[in-house]
């Protein structure tokens, strides 16, 4: 990642550049030019994502700093956060129901020791630059005292996501599942794994 970055815990100041992102790069607002790159399916109330943020400290952003009075530039965020704190979406709610099925390092899943990361964003200014990497292991170090492994889905047609959670943040695929007409892949990984 290009030294002059930073990453940190976003804050609610931080929260119009995660919007900004966040609109840049969801699937009902990207542009034709950028969704081959890949799309975050999931939305967020102002609300939310201050409860993220303030309670749960589940936003890792990066930034190029800039000088107050102006506020940091964001590039990427990544949101986790336990179960308890997902549960009212509907996908997650039905992730958490099937999650028990599912089998990680031999061992079928349990909810309680589990949490879920995602979506993560970048910018495409600053992608295949290892951004997305340092991210991933920075938001996963921070909550390895909390739960021993983490779990995420993807969206089967989006190849650069599936792409680098597989080979950049060496994720495994532990199944797939179905949810509103769209074809998810289970992914996991202990949070002790190092980058
Ligand atoms: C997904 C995302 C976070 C990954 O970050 P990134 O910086 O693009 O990731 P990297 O470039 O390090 O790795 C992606 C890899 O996929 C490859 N790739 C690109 N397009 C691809 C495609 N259509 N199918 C498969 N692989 C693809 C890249 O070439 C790269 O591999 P390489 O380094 O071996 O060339 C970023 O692309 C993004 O924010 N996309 C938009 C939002 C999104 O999709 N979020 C994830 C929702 S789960």
């Amino acid at each position: 990642m290009n030294d002059n970055l930073v990453i940190r815990h976003a804050t609610v100041a931080d929260m119009p550049g995660i919007r900004a992102l966040l609109k840049k790069y969801h699937r009902d607002t990207i542009s034709d030019k950028d969704r081959p790159g890949g799309f975050v399916t999931t939305a967020i109330t102002d609300e939310q994502l201050t409860d993220l943020i303030e309670k749960e400290n589940g936003v890792m952003i990066i930034v190029r700093p800039q000088a107050a009075p102006s506020p940091d530039e964001v590039l990427a965020f990544c949101f986790a956060a336990p179960w308890e704190f997902w549960k009212s979406w509907p996908l997650f709610a039905y992730m958490i129901e099937i999650l028990p099925e599912y089998e990680f390092e031999g061992k079928n899943v349990v909810v309680e020791d589990t949490y879920q990361y995602g979506p993560i964003c970048v910018d495409t200014s600053i992608r295949g630059t290892g951004a997305f990497a340092d991210l991933f292991y920075a938001s996963l170090k921070d909550f390895k005292d909390r739960f021993p492994v983490m779990i995420t889905f993807v969206n089967s047609i989006n190849g650069r996501s599936e792409n680098a959670h597989n080979n950049k943040a060496h994720m495994q695929t532990i199944g797939t599942f179905d949810f509103n007409d769209n074809h998810y892949l289970m992914m996991a990984i202990r949070t002790d794994h190092e980058k």
